[in-house]
């Protein structure tokens, strides 16, 4: 046959091929940019997907298995929800040339190992969901590279450990959830929990494993008691550990607390243990709150402050009208001065348990440092320039668009409010973060504490 003679079946083809870009699957529902092909009794991917969409649902499926490169093609693709399907691993490649993909949704299905390739490429992922699957391991290197991430669901599987080493501040720096509840995890590398970034320390669950009670363990748990976390508040009753690993002698830790009493007096009464050093910098002048917080609690506690400047003070022989403390042992200075630096401690003691227990506080006073100023200059500097630039854009730039839309509001710097620098400059900023952590159960010094603040020392 001649090539060409009979046109028909060519026009036929090529229309076929191109509509099959453009048009939806029979089993699924297409939007403007959303393709729904959830519950579809799907194995496999449809093989011909619109050209141009965000959303893909394919929850609820049958899918075992997607060759490598399967998303390659889909450019716009940012939303990737495949829970409830059966997926036992991922394809080496799978997510090849996919990295517009922000959000991933995995969860219910049948991982078991989450090896190291399987986000490769995946920067701008914000979300990873890889809850309810069977995952016993996740391999060391599975987040690196990820820097968009924010939130990663690993909760309900059979994990034991997790590579808490590779989060570092640099490497996922707006990383503020790691869920990995409802695991295994019997001991966990507290020195490396202890050295997360402290937002992924305050998104961190941890609640009903199978933790082994240990002091150790309990240090790390109280730190973040003490600064009110959400995580521990939350879940106060799930967060569970067994005496001795036998699992029928559970007690809730956050609750009961009676066996970590030998954590901080080692057994022997008479040598007091210190709990934590914690470090405050201020500025001079500023008032200064440190708080007698020990594993100690109770009606029955006497408190004294060791001082660099005033030796012992304790609620009776206090002589400074600048200084006072109150009976639940907090100090408190009125206006810091620089020789008042120095490390204070404090220490309870219970009388009828004649036990006693110390906490240090490291102090710091800064002299209000012409830098400060200067960054609060430079600060204000940028407002102007931004404010300039908007105005500049709203003015000058030609309004292209016939509905001309509405400039979203400036965003203001973080920088501006941060009370680090600007206390002495703007204390309006000072009072509104302050109200933002109203609520924080303990602070130890109400003007400025940043939570990088508090330093964990090792119980010794
Ligand atoms: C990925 O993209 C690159 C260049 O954009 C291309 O050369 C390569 O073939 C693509 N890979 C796949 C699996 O589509
Ligand atoms: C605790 O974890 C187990 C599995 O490890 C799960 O079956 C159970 O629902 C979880 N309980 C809660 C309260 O989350
Ligand atoms: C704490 O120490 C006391 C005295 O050494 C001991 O009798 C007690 O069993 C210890 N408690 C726990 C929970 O280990
Ligand atoms: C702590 O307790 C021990 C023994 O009870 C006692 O000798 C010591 O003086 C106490 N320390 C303080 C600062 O009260
Ligand atoms: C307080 O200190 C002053 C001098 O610093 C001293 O004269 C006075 O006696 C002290 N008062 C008490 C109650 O210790
Ligand atoms: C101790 O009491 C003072 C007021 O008397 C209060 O401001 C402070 O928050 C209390 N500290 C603690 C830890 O309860
Ligand atoms: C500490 O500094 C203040 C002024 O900043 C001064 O009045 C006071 O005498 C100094 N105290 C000591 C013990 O040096
Ligand atoms: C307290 O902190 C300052 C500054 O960070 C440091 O130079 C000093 O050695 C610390 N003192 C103690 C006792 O840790």
């Amino acid at each position: 046959m001649i090539p060409g003679a009979n046109p028909i079946p060519i026009l036929a083809l090529f229309y076929l091929l191109h509509s099959s870009e453009e048009t939806c699957p029979s089993m699924c529902l297409c939007t403007s940019d959303t393709v729904s092909c959830s519950s579809s009794g799907l194995t496999k991917l449809p093989k011909f997907l619109p050209k141009f969409f965000v959303t893909l649902d394919l929850n609820h499926n049958h899918i075992s298995w997607l060759g490598a490169g399967s998303f390659s093609r889909m450019s716009r693709l940012e939303n990737l929800r495949m829970a409830h399907n059966q997926m036992t691993s991922l394809t080496y490649g799978l997510f090849q040339n996919a990295s517009s993909i922000r959000y991933l949704d995995l969860s219910s299905n049948k991982l078991q190992v989450v090896e190291q390739h399987y986000f490769q490429g995946l920067w701008r992922m914000e979300e990873l969901m890889l809850f309810n699957n069977k995952i016993t391991q996740v391999e060391a290197g599975t987040l690196s590279g990820l820097s968009s991430l924010k939130k990663a669901y690993f909760s309900l599987n059979q994990l034991t450990n997790f590579p808490f080493f590779s989060i570092q501040d640099h490497s996922h720096p707006f990383l503020t959830m790691l869920d990995l509840s409802s695991n295994r995890m019997t001991r966990l590398p507290w020195e490396d929990l202890k050295a997360l970034p402290s937002l992924v320390q305050r998104g961190l669950f941890l609640h009903n494993n199978s933790l082994i009670c240990d002091c150790s363990m309990y240090s790390v748990f109280w730190h973040w008691d003490l600064r009110g976390y959400d995580t521990l508040r939350d879940f106060t009753e799930e967060h569970i550990c067994s005496i001795y690993g036998d699992p029928r002698a559970s007690i809730q830790f956050l609750r009961h607390t009676r066996f970590f009493n030998n954590c901080t007096v080692e057994g022997a009464v008479s040598q007091p243990v210190t709990v934590l050093l914690s470090k405050v910098l201020v500025t001079e002048g500023q008032r200064v709150r440190l708080d007698c917080q020990t594993s100690l609690s109770g009606a029955n506690l006497s408190y004294a402050w060791l001082t660099p400047k005033q030796g012992v003070i304790t609620q009776y022989n206090i002589n400074d009208t600048l200084m006072s403390m109150s009976a639940n042992g907090t100090l408190e200075m009125q206006a810091a001065k620089v020789n008042d630096s120095g490390l204070y401690v404090c220490t309870a003691v219970d009388s009828i348990q004649v036990l006693n227990a110390t906490r240090e506080i490291n102090v710091t006073v800064l002299l209000p440092a012409a830098e400060s100023f200067n960054t609060g200059y430079t600060t204000l500097l940028g407002c102007v320039v931004t404010m300039i630039l908007i105005l500049v854009y709203l003015y000058l730039t030609p309004c292209r668009c016939s509905c001309c839309k509405q400039p979203k509001p400036p965003v203001i710097p973080v920088g501006a409010c941060d009370p680090g620098n600007l206390t002495s400059v703007f204390s309006p900023c000072t009072a509104d973060q302050h109200k933002i952590h109203g609520n924080k159960h303990v602070a130890f010094m109400q003007p400025m504490l940043s939570e990088e603040g508090l330093e964990w020392t090792s119980e010794s």
